[in-house]
């Protein structure tokens, strides 16, 4: 183990990046999901919550844990969630959500736009769909 990767269990930290983060089964209250991200070590790397309303679904978190930020899976969480959505909800056409500033940049490498800033610096971001 080279000395910069710090070590979880029997894998290295670069060694957990490789691995292809799962979605659990959504759970259900009121009208929001919640689902968490998990990796073949069982150990969850993130979460989201999000709620359906008509063709468009808004999601109102999500959160990779510390340890696992910046190995990339923020960005292979959101493209599988994407996908098992679209594959759950034929006629979506569109995925918004309130960005934090600080997450802003992330959100636009998902392929996700700002649609106009709060007055906190918080932005209101929508990703089209289909055609
Ligand atoms: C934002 C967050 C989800 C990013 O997760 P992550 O696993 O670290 O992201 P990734 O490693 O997949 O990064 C994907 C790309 O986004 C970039 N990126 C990650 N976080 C970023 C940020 N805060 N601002 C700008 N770019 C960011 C990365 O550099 C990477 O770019 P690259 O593809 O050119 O290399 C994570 O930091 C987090 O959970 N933060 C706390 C909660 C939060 O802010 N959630 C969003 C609320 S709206």
């Amino acid at each position: 183990m080279a000395s910069n990767e710090s070590e979880f269990g029997f894998y290295t930290r670069k060694e957990k990046a490789n691995m292809q983060p799962e979605l659990t089964e959504f759970k259900k209250v009121d009208d929001v999901f919640a689902i968490t991200f998990i990796i073949p070590t069982f150990e969850t790397v993130g979460f989201c919550s999000f709620r359906v309303q008509s063709n468009s679904i808004e999601i109102l978190v999500f959160h990779i844990h510390k340890e696992f930020r910046k190995s990339g899976y923020g960005s292979q969480c959101c493209k599988e969630l994407i996908e098992k959505l679209k594959d759950m909800y034929p006629r979506l056409r569109r995925v918004t959500l309130y960005a934090d500033p600080m997450a802003i940049g992330f959100w636009e490498k998902q392929g996700f736009k700002i649609v106009k800033y709060d007055i906190d610096g918080s932005a209101f971001m929508k990703m089209r769909l289909g055609s």
